[in-house]
């Protein structure tokens, strides 16, 4: 797959950081018009209460009226498990597409049957309003982006490349936070280096923006590295570590990871494009399967 990119393009890059899931969300501008996206919005949600609210949904919206932009897409990198989406409540107050990568159908398959979904779940993507292929091109504005196909952390994982701005998901994580985790259902260590060896082929200048960062041994947060840094430093894939290498350490250290806080509201929102299942009477509910994770 050749992908068409264009490091003359320099799209103008505002993060919010979510510090309730760790999360960075992206509004990337067009810097020859009016026309943006937003990555990985995060709809806040208390779970020990059952509240969802969406203070950091509306810090997003009102950044985008104030700097009066046209909002295109909203783009998931992948199907969080670690924070809910908030796609249909922007797209409801400001419009825009929602995107994420058109193997979201394997995602809901797995999990539809985790949360024992009735026939009302549609496990073909329909949530969404795109569906992106490897090497898809999109425009915001006048700006052209693509979707890089990278599964390996979960099977619908993809890396937006707009310009010299790649927007990584979970792929990587800043060089001294290394990788994500590949142990979720339909995962894998193997895939994933496949995965960070596409990324790492970019060109050295490339800017990488993370969907999350924890602050390693006490740093202050970060989330804007570069593929030249990455190769050079990360710490679970830099340096020449071999794939053998990783899917060893990787398998290691993923058997040792309590699963996510969110994971269970995460999944059942996520899988439907940030939307909350509802009863027979249409309340928004959210189910705990039981010992099926
Ligand atoms: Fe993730």
């Amino acid at each position: 797959m050749t992908y068409p990119i264009d490091m003359t393009l320099r799209p103008d890059v505002s993060a919010h950081f979510d510090e309730a899931t760790n999360t960075i969300t992206y509004i990337v501008k067009d810097p020859a018009s009016d026309h943006c996206a937003i990555i990985d919005s995060v709809m806040d949600i208390d779970y020990a209460a059952g509240r969802i609210t969406y203070a950091a949904a509306d810090r997003l919206i009102d950044e985008i009226k104030a700097r009066s932009l046209t909002l295109d897409w909203i783009i998931e990198t992948h199907v969080h498990a670690d924070h809910l989406s908030a796609a249909p409540y922007i797209q409801s107050k400001i419009g825009g597409k929602i995107g994420v990568g058109e193997k979201i159908i394997a995602i809901q398959e797995t999990f539809g049957k985790i949360f024992n979904e009735g026939t009302e779940f549609q496990r073909d993507g329909s949530q969404f309003d795109a569906l992106f292929k490897d090497g898809e091109t999109y425009m915001i504005g006048d700006m052209q982006a693509f979707a890089m196909y990278t599964p390996g952390h979960t099977p619908a994982c993809m890396v937006h490349v707009i310009g010299n701005a790649s927007f990584a998901g979970d792929t990587l994580f800043m060089p001294d936070g290394g990788s994500a985790r590949a142990d979720f259902p339909g995962g894998d260590a193997g895939e994933l280096y496949d995965s960070i060896m596409k990324v790492l082929a970019l060109p050295d200048e490339m800017r990488l923006f993370m969907c999350h960062d924890y602050g390693p041994n006490g740093r202050a947060i970060q989330w804007e590295t570069t593929v030249a840094a990455q190769k050079a430093d990360n710490i679970h894939v830099g340096g020449g570590k071999t794939r053998d290498e990783f899917i060893k350490f990787r398998t290691e250290r993923d058997a040792q990871l309590a699963m996510p806080k969110l994971i269970i509201p995460s999944l059942q929102v996520n899988m439907r494009a940030g939307t909350v299942p509802t009863d027979q009477n249409g309340n928004p509910v959210l189910k705990i399967p039981v010992n099926a994770i």
